[in-house]
């Protein structure tokens, strides 16, 4: 059975069909209002969320399938001690296809080994968080036209920030890419995605705490919370919280043609002043995440003879 854990469980290719069939469902919603009809999503979420959970809920509505949902640990058998591999199995009794988030890294795995349908990792920890990275993917296509050539300005929290570990992965199969890697000392990628992704591919780039310094070569500026629940302490998160925040005076240098992502949920990393900026792209992200799950949806269910 097949599961998605990981961004680099999908080829460069079925990444590149994955975005057409979004494009298609994009023209053409109605074709695909019945795809799913009498299937079942699971989504399961030990973690708080509104984009991740709801964009796959309305991509299952938007197949013409239907939803059942665990939103949070309390509300489940996980509070009374129940493991995951067995509340997996179990929900696989009722369910078509899962979309699991967990505070843990590797719970998806974990998921995937005892589950009987397939099982999309909608974030684990402080690891991966592959539909995101599709919902980046497909944003960064639409703006620029291609994925190649461009250079890329991660910022923030690199350390535990789930999507950047996941994007950094995507992007390095791609040809010409440079990363430029934004953030306080403390918070730097961790040395497992420089030493295994970044450095295995040779793919250029360069580390810094300042971000004003190389906004002029950016063509995406990929912006990111602190991640405050993956601290061992408060006083730590408060003194990194503010590090980077983008307005659009620090916006003065970048190209025209520059591309501002945001994972979301935003906290004080980007200003309210830019989104009125044409560069920022955050919200259409939004929605090309949900066009990207649906796609997804759409491929798991196939491979796996549901639909
Ligand atoms: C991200 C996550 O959960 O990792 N949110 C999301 O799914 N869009 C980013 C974050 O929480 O900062």
């Amino acid at each position: 059975m097949r599961s998605i854990i990981d961004i680099v469980d999908l080829s460069e290719e079925e990444l590149r069909m994955l975005m057409a069939v979004a494009l298609d469902i994009i023209d053409r919603p109605n074709a695909y209002e019945e795809s799913c009809r009498h299937r079942k999503l699971a989504t399961m979420f030990f973690e708080p969320s509104t984009r991740t959970r709801l964009s796959f809920e309305a991509a299952m509505y938007e197949l013409g399938g239907n939803v059942i949902s665990v939103s949070s640990s309390d509300s489940s058998s996980a509070a009374k001690g129940e493991s995951v591999a067995d509340t997996v199995r179990t929900v696989s009794c009722y369910a078509d296809i899962i979309a699991m988030r967990h505070p843990k890294e590797g719970a998806a795995l974990v998921a995937a080994n005892s589950a009987t349908v397939p099982v999309i990792n909608a974030g684990d920890g402080g690891h991966n968080h592959p539909t995101q990275t599709l919902a980046d993917l497909f944003t960064i296509f639409r703006e620029k036209g291609r994925m190649e050539n461009l250079t890329i300005g991660l910022c923030g929290d690199l350390k535990f920030g789930r999507t950047v570990h996941s994007l950094i992965n995507a992007m390095s199969r791609y040809k010409g890419v440079k990363f430029v890697l934004i953030s306080p000392e403390e918070l730097k990628v961790p040395s497992y995605v420089k030493k295994d992704v970044i450095q295995k591919n040779t793919i250029p780039y360069v580390q810094t705490t300042d971000l004003l310094s190389y906004m002029s070569e950016l063509d995406v500026l990929y912006m990111t919370r602190v991640q405050r629940e993956r601290f061992f302490n408060e006083e730590d998160y408060l003194r990194l919280k503010d590090s980077y925040i983008l307005t659009p005076q620090k916006l003065r240098g970048a190209k025209p043609t520059l591309s501002i992502l945001h994972p979301l949920p935003r906290v004080n990393e980007i200003s309210v002043a830019v989104d009125a900026d044409p560069r920022a792209c955050y919200f259409k992200q939004v929605e090309n995440g949900k066009y990207m799950r649906m796609a997804l949806i759409l491929k798991l269910l196939k491979e796996a003879g549901t639909i």
